[in-house]
């Protein structure tokens, strides 16, 4: 009996590094998520099961005016997943007209990260147009369970005419904060629009973005991030910055989430939540974080003891 639990602990504590859940980071463009969308239920349950898979969840086209679908959404989110906590930052309303306004809304796990620092991105700069309808929200996140540990995410949703000139406009955002917060781990998500001929690829040479290395664009021209069956389009992107926070992305884990066919929902029923579909990343685990020191010490023991007593009583035995 003693030598298979002591094989349990065993595997277990050689296991623990796979079978602990990844970090997943995600953006979601809601479409026009507000006070309608908010009262039906079947729609927030829908919501609730795609945000609650995510450690942060960056939601989009947040027309929240009466200020009610998000503490809503949050209200529905803690209740559906009582494991977990959840909270969020949110920019001001933002948008060139008062008649037509978005919020970028980070919603999070408060068990595994840390907001350590916002900033609103200002509508003009000194001596510069004003590139964004919806100037960036940026947030310095700490999340200790993962290798990178600290990171920043640059949100965009691009207007569609204006796509190249805002993608583009993304990496001054970049280098005032990467100055400012003094870090190179930089993530940028959002639906850049930036497909199906928002973005003309002879036009890609001009987005700083895409044409500097250190980027990582880990969604490609061939992903569909629309549920429309008819249209298919990579509108919504990650980028990452810096080749440490590159090798801390878990390879080949950004997507998108067909949260219809993963739900078994018709082409209509998934249209009712959004016209786009998620996109997500994995960050590895931090090693350090998931073996706990009491386990190896418990392996340890274990092995120490089958090697000094049962090996030579069973073999006493003979
Ligand atoms: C496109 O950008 C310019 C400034 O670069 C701005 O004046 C114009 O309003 C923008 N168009 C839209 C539709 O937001």
């Amino acid at each position: 009996m003693y030598p298979i639990s002591c094989l349990t602990i065993f595997v277990v504590s050689i296991m623990g590094p796979w079978a602990s859940s990844g970090f997943k980071i995600c953006a979601f463009n809601v479409q026009s998520f507000g006070e309608s969308k908010s009262s039906n239920p079947r729609i927030m349950h829908t919501l609730v099961r795609i945000v609650s898979r995510c450690d942060i969840c960056l939601l989009q086209e947040v027309r929240d005016h009466k200020k009610k679908a998000i503490p809503l959404l949050m209200t529905a989110l803690n209740r559906y997943d009582s494991g977990h906590s959840y909270d969020y930052v949110a920019s001001e309303r933002l948008g060139r007209t008062p008649t037509y306004q978005e919020q970028y809304v980070f919603v999070y796990k408060t068990e595994t990260v840390k907001v350590l620092e916002t900033y609103q991105y200002p509508d003009t700069q000194k001596g510069d147009e004003d590139a964004f309808s919806r100037e960036p929200f940026v947030v310095l996140f700490e999340a200790p369970k993962t290798e990178v540990g600290k990171f920043v995410l640059i949100p965009q949703h691009t207007t569609p005419s204006n796509a190249t000139k805002e993608l583009d406009e993304l990496y001054d955002v970049f280098t005032e904060v990467t100055k400012m917060w003094r870090i190179q781990n930089v993530m940028f998500l959002g639906d850049f629009n930036a497909a199906c001929g928002y973005v003309a690829k002879k036009n890609r040479k001009n987005i700083r973005l895409f044409s500097n290395p250190p980027f990582l664009w880990l969604i490609d021209d061939k992903t569909d991030t629309t549920v429309k069956e008819s249209t298919d389009c990579a509108y919504d992107r990650i980028v990452v910055h810096g080749e440490s926070f590159a090798r801390a992305v878990v390879p080949r884990s950004a997507g998108p989430f067909n949260f219809a066919q993963k739900f078994r929902l018709s082409e209509a029923d998934a249209l009712d939540v959004s016209d786009h579909y998620p996109v997500e990343v994995d960050l590895k685990s931090g090693a350090v974080n998931l073996q706990p020191s009491w386990l190896s010490l418990l392996t340890v023991t274990c092995i120490l003891h089958l090697v000094l007593y049962e090996i030579p009583s069973l073999s006493a035995w003979k």
